[in-house]
């Protein structure tokens, strides 16, 4: 079974009928009165937000956000531990492009819509992602490279990420992309080489 929806099942049946309100409440702006109407239980609401691309495994900002305005700190705990295995548990391709998203995410700004291009993303789905985050450049980015890993799927590498970057100039970037892909790897040998693993 997906380990995420475990997750969020164990979240909903921690939360109590007027946290659910509340919860309902915080979505108002983002699900449908019609939906909304729909919804009995946290998980059905988890559910909506999955399906609306509002949440997923790798994107827990907004469940986050209810948490915290719930102030279920407990919850929030079970989220950091969920995230902070998944990490340790992602193979050492999946942690080199999380790794190589984050630089990405904290050093292209202003110049964010020449990579989305480059990175075959559809001036449709840029204009909605600018809508989605009207103040933050940072998450414009993420959103980009997340299309473009779940249309490239197994070519999503980043070596190729690192080619996207120089095609656009942004060599500094893909510098720093590539120096951190290469502490990495040579990481990964040392614990290879070590019994204790
Ligand atoms: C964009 O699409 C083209 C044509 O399908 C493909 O060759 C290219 O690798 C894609 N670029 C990226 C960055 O994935
Ligand atoms: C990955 O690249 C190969 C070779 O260029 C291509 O045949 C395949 O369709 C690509 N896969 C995706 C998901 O684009």
């Amino acid at each position: 079974m997906d380990p995420f929806l475990v997750l969020l099942h164990s979240l909903s049946t921690g939360l109590s009928n007027s946290e659910l309100t509340e919860l309902k409440f915080l979505c108002h702006k983002l699900v449908s009165k019609r939906k909304l109407e729909r919804i009995h239980c946290g998980l059905d609401l988890f559910l909506v937000l999955l399906e609306q691309n509002e949440l997923e495994r790798q994107r827990t900002q907004l469940l986050r956000e209810l948490l915290t305005s719930l102030r279920r700190v407990d919850l929030l705990q079970r989220l950091d531990d969920f995230e902070a295995g998944a990490t340790a548990g992602a193979s050492p391709e999946e942690a080199g492009l999380r790794a190589a998203f984050d630089i990405i995410c904290d050093n292209v700004g202003r110049d964010w819509r020449r990579l989305a291009r480059q990175l075959n993303v559809s001036d449709t789905k840029i204009d909605a992602i600018e809508e989605q985050y009207p103040r933050n450049l940072a998450e414009r980015v993420r959103e980009s490279l997340r299309i473009w890993k779940n249309l490239e799927k197994e070519n999503a590498t980043v070596t190729h990420l690192v080619q996207v970057l120089r095609d656009c100039k942004m060599n500094l970037v893909a510098d720093l992309v590539e120096e951190k892909q290469q502490a990495q790897e040579s990481q990964n040998k040392i614990q290879s080489m070590s019994p204790m693993t």
